[in-house]
């Protein structure tokens, strides 16, 4: 027997032997490496089962896989790429302005008659209540800045209404700082921070300013006691446009709104909201939420002021001038309606932030008015929602109509939810799909002259500081002092060098009323030295 055969008849007989040990020592150094399979705990059985976004159960959410206990992490512990992944995702875009706001629902309910200036169904009978959801916020601070901050607060207010939503986009101030949409973007640009210096700055504010007279009436009231109210139950809201409402007859009349809060008006001063940014950031926000806890239900008196088409080519202002109220004594503030806050959104991120507003979102029975600000509007909001949300952003619960549906031919893009199901996605079609109604929203209203880069026409009173003058002499004299201080402030912060800016703001005051710019001159001199 060579060896060859010796060693073939040897692993015959002890392969049995071979074989039992090397399944052995395997099966042990498996049995060292997998831990034991841990028995379900208590804790785990009072609660719901923790899974991946796909829907299996997780197995531990606090230690990641790594290999062996202090080596490096595995490709394979998808379930930690996901939750980083996913965190990673968890902010959109804030909004451009009025980033920093809070938000709740509640009820209108019609008090007046209103059916012969429209024919809005929400507003058909007296008694009638409509869902609504209101968004209140600062303008020019980003999401993460303080609430007491002088700047004016939007008021955004969405009715779901049975014939589609109609949002009402407004401020708590009746006017604005500027009447053509295409300054907007180069105003916004001087609230926020310089390309430069990331800050914002007193001289790109008050240069814009002083360059564009038509803010010196908002800027008046943005410096006098309303220009920080105390929270946002005790602010009023505006439409500041003027809009048109029509009647079942065709009739057209142009309509502002007014809510008058029921808390009372209350402000903070400059140096009680220094205080207050610095100590509760949050201090709108909460106060909001909170108050609707305790069930004090925040609520305002809606009041309309109403001037039929007629009277808009000779009105002694523009009316369509977002710079100028329409004096009580002209169109007195009708009494229609209150509105009450009276439910928490549930989650701030799904129905605030993701909330969108806008002014071009109408019901039958209103709609714009040529105001060259408010045309503008009507194309901004959407396009941001589409960049801020996403094309699909009125499908959120907080966006969609709630008493009616909506029913168009519109389809798919990022998260569409397959709502349409087989329905046809083309018109016209013999399917049965939905139809148009041929009957538009709002009347038509007449046009002249030729197209062109025109300003606003200006009519018989108007010019850009007589109302700003007219708010000046109307403060008592503690008022005239605050507001000249504040002024004061916010001007003496332009740049040494830069004396032209300060000479432009304050001539707009003077030109306004004369005392107010003599009184702006010292105040400043003595601050700047
Ligand atoms: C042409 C002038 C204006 C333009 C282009 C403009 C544009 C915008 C844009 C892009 C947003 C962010 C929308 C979003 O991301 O959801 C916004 C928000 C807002 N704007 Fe304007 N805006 C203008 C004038 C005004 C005026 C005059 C008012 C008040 C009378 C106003 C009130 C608001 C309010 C309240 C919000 C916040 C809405 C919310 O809570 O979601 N804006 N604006």
């Amino acid at each position: 027997m060579n060896t060859f055969h010796w060693f073939l008849l040897e692993l015959v007989r002890f392969y049995p032997v071979y074989r039992l040990d090397f399944v052995q020592n395997r099966t042990r150094s498996l049995r060292i490496e997998s831990p034991e399979v841990p028995e379900v705990t208590a804790q785990h059985e009072a609660r719901p089962t923790l899974t991946t976004e796909a829907g299996a159960p997780l197995a531990d959410n606090q230690n990641t896989e790594t290999a062996g206990p202090g080596g490096p992490l595995l490709v394979q512990d998808q379930q930690l790429f996901e939750k980083l992944a996913h965190f990673n995702r968890e902010r959109i875009p804030e909004r451009i302005v009025h980033a920093r706001g809070g938000g709740a629902y509640g009820t209108f309910t019609l008090t007046r008659d209103v059916s012969q200036w429209t024919r809005a169904r929400f507003m058909s009978e007296v008694g009638k209540q409509t869902e609504t959801f209101l968004r209140m916020s600062t303008v020019a601070g980003s999401l993460g800045s303080a609430d007491a901050v002088r700047d004016p607060r939007g008021f955004a207010l969405k009715f779901y209404t049975e014939e589609g939503n109609y949002d009402l986009v407004g401020n708590n101030t009746p006017v604005f700082f500027i009447k053509d949409a295409s300054k907007f973007p180069d105003f916004i640009h001087t609230q926020k921070r310089d390309p430069y210096t990331g800050s914002q700055e007193a001289d790109n504010v008050w240069d814009f300013w002083g360059l564009s007279p038509e803010s010196t009436h908002q800027v008046t009231w943005l410096f006098g006691d309303r220009g920080i109210p105390a929270s946002f139950r005790n602010m009023n809201g505006y439409s500041s446009h003027t809009y048109q409402w029509n009647n079942a007859q065709g009739e057209v009349f142009w309509v502002k709104y007014h809510f008058k809060t029921n808390q009372g008006i209350k402000n903070l001063t400059a140096e009680e909201a220094a205080v207050l940014a610095g100590t509760d950031p949050d201090s709108h926000q909460r106060d909001l939420r909170e108050a609707i806890e305790r069930g004090e239900f925040p609520s305002w008196t809606v009041q309309v002021q109403i001037m039929p088409a007629g009277d808009a080519a000779t009105y002694r202002f523009n009316p369509f001038d977002l710079t100028k109220v329409w004096p009580h004594a002209d169109y007195p503030p009708i009494e229609i309606g209150k509105l009450e806050l009276n439910r928490n959104p549930d989650n701030v991120f799904a129905e605030v932030e993701q909330s969108i507003f806008s002014p071009a979102h109408f019901v039958p029975g209103i709609g714009p008015s040529p105001d060259k600000m408010l045309q503008g509007r009507l194309f901004a909001y959407a396009d941001a929602h589409r960049y801020r949300v996403g094309v699909n952003a009125d499908h959120l619960p907080v966006n969609s109509p709630h008493a009616t549906e909506s029913r168009t031919y519109g389809r798919d893009g990022a998260l569409y939810d397959g709502r349409h199901n087989r329905a046809k996605n083309y018109e016209p079609n013999s399917f049965g799909g939905p139809a148009q109604t041929d009957q538009p929203l709002w009347s038509t209203t007449a046009v002249t002259g030729f197209t062109g880069n025109h300003a606003a026409p200006t009519h018989a009173e108007d010019n850009d500081f007589v109302q700003a003058g007219d708010l000046y002499r109307l403060m008592s004299q503690d008022e005239k002092d605050r507001l000249v201080t504040n002024l004061a402030n916010g001007i003496s912060g332009v740049s040494p060098d830069r004396d032209d800016i300060v000479d432009r703001a304050i001539g707009n005051f003077s030109h306004a009323d004369a005392d107010l710019g003599r009184r702006l001159e010292l105040a400043v001199k003595e601050l700047r030295g």
